[in-house]
């Protein structure tokens, strides 16, 4: 098959694009190469084992001078949580404006369509409680527990991100009629080749690089908030696999990537710390700052049931592996100072954004 990746050079198009490469089929990335994610495009462009076509998936006339390929996966989009929060026409321009034109342009072109949103949709997720029984969108009280997310649960994005994203799947509901359309809605995504320059990217890259200038790990809140980690190979694996088993028509078909495994930002803490080389092995200090950025939720864990019901692959990597995997990749790569962290913290606070 002849593949057209959306956002190709970045984080997730590289990894995915190796794999399908590896497999026989052609791949052709159309990429802004923003400088926000890419301080070298030409690497970039070197490390894609295809043609990078340099456009914007908002501007129509880059979807119409491509030649019509075989199978379209998108994956461009703006992904900072709380960058989002001020740029929101940039996150609605790419996010959904840009799924609007990937699925105009799949079924233009009549070749099936997987595109990337996030677990941003379901915002605080469900809970449930002895007392109260389940709750969307949030806890009722102190006794409830979060419940994994399924596919099928509401929408409740806390972020503009979040919003972006569900809007984002919702222009592909009519598409999703003629040409078989996946939506994959991955947890926090981390690996080998994750942006370390971007401060509007993971807490992960964060603590990497306080860890490398033997600085505390700043941990917001108590830690006791939860994440879902999943190894970007997992999510290659389980796009390709959506590639090669196209969704039944009406879709769109939906399916969570996670590792299916809560860890708390604390646990994260001490496991990228374990991840260092052995001659760095001091202990760790972690501080605490009680800030609460706009758009953060408290927990996040996405339910695998129904990527077993049919069959799909199941991650491979333990959180503990993958975190493991990412810091000893990364430690000796160039990337921002601890610093650009606090920076953009520092800006989401003028911006009045934290509390
Ligand atoms: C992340 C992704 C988003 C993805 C989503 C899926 C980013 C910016 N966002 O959002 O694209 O769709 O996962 O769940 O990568 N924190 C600290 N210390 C720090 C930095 C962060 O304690 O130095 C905390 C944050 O307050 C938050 C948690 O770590 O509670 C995770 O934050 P972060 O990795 O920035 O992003 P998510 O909101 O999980």
């Amino acid at each position: 098959m002849r593949i057209l990746i959306t956002g190709g050079a970045g984080f997730i198009g590289q990894h995915l694009a190796r794999r399908l490469d590896g497999a026989g089929h052609e791949v052709i990335a159309l990429d802004l190469l923003h400088p926000q994610v890419h301080l070298t495009p030409d690497i970039a462009i070197a490390a894609f084992p295809g043609p990078v076509v340099v456009g914007d998936v908002t501007d129509e006339t880059a979807w119409t001078s491509l030649e019509a390929p075989d199978a379209v996966v998108h994956l461009a989009a703006e992904t900072g949580t709380g960058q989002s929060m001020y740029e929101t026409e940039r996150y609605q321009r790419v996010n959904v404006g840009g799924t609007a034109l990937a699925g105009r342009a799949a079924g233009a072109w009549g070749v099936p369509l997987v595109a990337l949103s996030s677990r941003a949709v379901y915002g605080e997720g469900r809970y449930a409680c002895s007392e109260h029984g389940l709750t969307h969108g949030g806890s009722c009280c102190e006794r409830a527990e979060p419940v994994a997310s399924t596919e099928d649960d509401e929408h409740h994005p806390v972020s503009v991100y979040g919003e972006t994203k569900s809007a984002g799947e919702a222009e592909l509901t009519s598409v999703a009629g003629s040409v078989p359309v996946t939506v994959v809605r991955p947890q926090n995504v981390i690996g080998p080749g994750q942006s370390l320059h971007n401060p509007y990217t993971g807490v992960l890259a964060a603590f990497l690089a306080m860890l490398r200038e033997h600085k505390p790990v700043t941990v917001y809140g108590n830690g006791t908030q939860t994440r879902d980690f999943v190894h970007v190979s997992d999510l290659a694996a389980l796009l390709a696999w959506c590639l090669e088993h196209p969704a039944d028509m009406p879709g769109p078909r939906v399916l969570n990537c996670g590792s299916g495994t809560r860890t708390t930002l604390l646990e994260l803490a001490h496991q990228a710390a374990a991840g260092r080389p052995q001659d760095e092995q001091e202990p760790v200090e972690v501080v605490h700052r009680e800030v609460h950025r706009a758009g953060d939720i408290t927990h996040a864990c996405a339910d695998l049931r129904r990527l077993r019901e049919i069959g799909a692959p199941l991650p491979r990597w333990s959180t503990a592996d993958a975190v493991a995997d990412f810091i000893a990749f990364s430690w000796d790569r160039p990337g921002a100072e601890a610093a650009t962290w606090d920076a953009a913290l520092d800006e989401l606070a003028r911006r009045g954004l934290t509390s």
